[in-house]
């Protein structure tokens, strides 16, 4: 909008209810918005909790929509998942061109993991422990989508996950609550910026409060239930710490909580959200989540929008069910006018904050929309934020990296597989600009090297799994020729090549909503093509995609270098040729655990000891917390992450060993890189709680540091503790620290770690 164009709105529409005040703070929101809803109706107060979803507006039709009507009526208060500067100015022009109160509408989006710069899945990304990289992936996030014209993006997503079979596992990060809160942290600094209402920043929805990640048996949507202990320690920190660093809005999760759906649970979203965590923004349900408390069995839809409302939810994606219901419910005394006031108020507030009353069109600049999206710089920066979350699981004789030279035979149904590179929730992206691994090694190798390709299998011989897994246009091209015929093709042309690449695992939405699985190994079809690979003699790179841990047990015992890639989002595949090649040397860490089987599901590093712990290096003993037919033994381990480097870790050092009440304990420790490449390295700190009034963890993540390390440099980090770092919430949720000893440990993953025991009085 021109300076004098956005002028003359500000004067007609706002001056009269004292917008002019509105770069004066807190103050000054109120005055305006005291203002603005005295003029307001209920049933347009009650538009203002409505958020549908965009449906099939098409640009230019945004007026004939059956939605129009809606904006004109003022019974909308924002709009999600719709796409293009273009089409958003058309809707935004209807609702303050054409509602009587002209306010301006929201704009949402699932942008999850970068917008049509498309960073790794979560999960991958949570993998590099650089929490500046993070950040400036939701930094170039927030860039992208505003200058398309979104302000609010329903990200970050931090539920914990110790659970593979479920496909959610893939947009969050990983299994650990410090690791997750920090996450959690930079992703809202990334969107939010320091000032909201920048053209630049957009607000932020921390989802799924609460503990979605926890479904019974991994199947998605399903029953969670914990003790509160484990939930204050364990699951709800990551929200928490999206709440401590200004997150604009929560999402409420789908589950139960405690026999409550927590879009009706008051005690999440009011007690703990509001009282408890100080939160000021507004909580949005997800997807119809009031709608679906019916089939919950809370009542019907004007019953569960009451227990919606009165819980403290403000605003009802895609349901209508506050819409419809609520002024009814308010004449029967069912709800109260001060809350739909309340939730009225608090959505006016993220509106006022992002600066949309001043000008409706900030974020829709064709200008920034031609020149600030998918930029080359950005793609840069993706490319290297990939590259650095892979992990590198098994090099065996240092088979990776390879040389840019001789025959290199790319295969598998991941080789070629544009669309799938930027993995589940890309919903702004244009899959076929992603870069493939087949397009990545190319362009690496040059003119340097050959490279031969063939699928050799599709990605499961089951033609309707595939279909399930291929959804929202990534297909994977299923070939029709039979099993051993691609697989023919495959073996002559590894026959004709030095080394092998084998481009194998889960398909991009193999993973992501919707998508659990209760078998977390590599489609049957592709193992096959693996073990003929590996026949030929030749040496296999297995490079992995998923979007979860998987149980690789036996191609960690017959492969001799696996990498895991995830999905690396639209640059994947020059990153993927960055590290096979060793232009880049591996660094990602593993944020959750991968299990040998399916059946020692939930497996994390932080468990319980229980009263019957295995002893030392044992594998089975009668009558210990064990199985009789697989060790307790991860296959890998949290924080697990090879290099194409080695590094030695010296033995800790203290400056005192007993401590007293607010001391601070450095614990220190040199770190070598003992190899001949340059190389980074996440140092990570752990410590046990030997004694407590409630049981504690066996070790617990409370810092880490990644560092860079040339070949043969030493390097000493050392990790300031206090007791802040040694709290817990213990049986009466009182958040504190106990008095005793303690054992430090510091290694370069969960299970290979140096350790030194302190005594801590209070
Ligand atoms: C459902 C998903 O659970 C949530 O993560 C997403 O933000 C909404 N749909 C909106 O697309």
């Amino acid at each position: 909008m021109k300076l004098l164009q956005r002028f003359a709105f500000v004067l007609l529409v706002f001056a009269p209810l004292g917008l002019l005040a509105q770069q004066s703070g807190d103050a000054a929101m109120k005055i305006f918005i005291d203002g603005l809803m005295k003029k307001m109706t209920i049933d347009e107060k009650l538009g203002q909790l409505n958020l549908p979803g965009a449906g099939d507006i098409t640009t230019g039709q945004a007026s004939s929509s059956d939605i129009a009507k809606k904006f004109a009526q003022g019974k909308v208060g924002g709009l999600f998942n719709i796409k293009s500067v273009a089409k958003i100015k058309e809707v935004q022009k209807l609702a303050v061109e054409k509602s009587r109160l002209k306010i301006p509408l929201l704009f949402g989006m699932d942008v999850i993991h970068g917008y049509q710069t498309v960073f790794p899945i979560p999960l991958g990304l949570s993998c590099n422990w650089d929490m500046k990289a993070i950040e400036q992936s939701a930094r170039i996030a927030a860039t992208e989508a505003s200058a398309d014209g979104i302000c609010w993006t329903f990200s970050p997503m931090v539920d914990i996950s110790r659970d593979p079979r479920w496909g959610r596992i893939s947009e969050g990060n990983g299994e650990d609550a410090y690791l997750g809160s920090e996450i959690a942290k930079a992703m809202v600094r990334g969107y939010q910026g320091d000032n909201l209402s920048e053209n630049n920043t957009i607000m932020a929805c921390v989802k799924h409060y609460a503990l979605y990640g926890a479904a019974e048996a991994g199947r998605d949507y399903n029953t969670t239930d914990m003790s509160r202990v484990r939930m204050f320690n364990e699951y709800l920190p990551p929200y928490k710490a999206a709440v401590d660093a200004g997150v604009g809005t929560v999402m409420a999760s789908f589950n139960e909580v405690d026999g409550l759906p927590a879009s009706a649970n008051k005690w999440l979203m009011t007690d703990v959200l509001r009282k408890q965590w100080g939160f000021k923004g507004f909580v949005v349900t997800d997807y119809t989540g009031i709608n679906e408390m019916i089939d919950h069995g809370l009542g019907d839809l004007q019953a569960v929008s009451a227990k919606a409302l009165n819980a403290g939810v403000d605003m009802d994606m895609v349901g209508e069910g506050f819409l419809t219901t609520l002024k009814k419910s308010l004449q029967e005394g069912k709800v109260t006018q001060r809350q739909i006031d309340n939730a009225c108020r608090s959505i006016l507030e993220a509106k006022y904050k992002l600066g949309l009353f001043l000008d409706p069109y900030r974020y829709c600049d064709e200008k920034r929309a031609a020149t600030e999206v998918f930029t080359d710089a950005n793609r840069k920066v993706a490319r290297k934020i990939a590259a650095e979350s892979f992990v590198l699981l098994k090099n065996q004789g240092n088979l990776l990296p390879l040389q840019k030279s001789g025959t290199i035979a790319l295969i598998g149904p991941l080789a070629d597989a544009t669309e799938n590179m930027t993995g589940t929730w890309s919903v702004a992206a244009d899959l076929s600009k992603s870069i493939s691994v087949m397009a990545g090694l190319k362009d690496a190798v040059g003119g340097n090297a050959k490279i031969l390709y063939a699928k050799g299998s599709n990605l499961s011989e089951d033609s309707l799994l595939e279909e399930r897994a291929t959804m929202f246009g990534k297909t994977l091209h299923r070939d029709n020729r039979s099993g051993p015929a691609l697989l023919q093709e495959a073996l002559a042309v590894a026959n004709q090549s030095d080394v092998i690449v084998a481009a194998l695992g889960e398909s991009a939405e193999m993973s992501g909503e919707s998508s659990s699985r209760t078998n977390i190994e590599i489609p049957q079809i592709q193992k096959e093509l693996l073990q003929a690979l590996l026949k030929t003699g030749k040496p296999v790179v297995l490079v992995l995609f998923t979007g979860r841990p998987l149980a690789l047990k036996w191609e960690n015992e017959n492969v001799p270098a696996i990498l895991n890639v995830w999905f690396g989002g639209s640059e994947a595949g020059s990153a993927i040729a960055d590290v096979i090649f060793g232009d880049v040397n591996p660094s990602g860490k593993l944020s959750t655990t991968f299990p040998q089987n399916v059946g020692q599901v939930p497996i994390f590093y932080n468990h319980k000891n229980t009263g019957r712990p295995l002893g030392d290096g044992k594998w089975f003993q009668k009558f210990r917390s064990n199985y009789l037919d697989v060790s307790n033994d991860p296959l890998y381990p949290f924080g697990y992450g090879l290099s194409y480097t080695h590094f030695d870790y010296g033995d800790i050092k203290l400056n005192r060993s007993s401590l007293k009440g607010n001391q601070t304990l450095n614990a220190s420790i040199t770190v070598t890189n003992s190899g001949s490449k340059d190389g980074k390295e996440t140092v990570q700190l752990y410590i046990r709680d030997v004694v407590g009034s409630t049981t504690r963890p066996v070790k617990e993540l409370k810092g880490f540091q990644k560092i860079e390390l040339k070949a043969g440099e030493t390097k000493t980090v050392t990790f300031k503790i206090t007791p802040a770092d040694l709290k817990f919430y213990n049986y009466d949720l009182k958040y504190d620290w106990e008095p005793g000893e303690f054992v430090i440990m510091i290694g370069g993953n969960s299970r290979d770690i140096k350790s030194a025991k302190i005594n801590w009085t209070k």
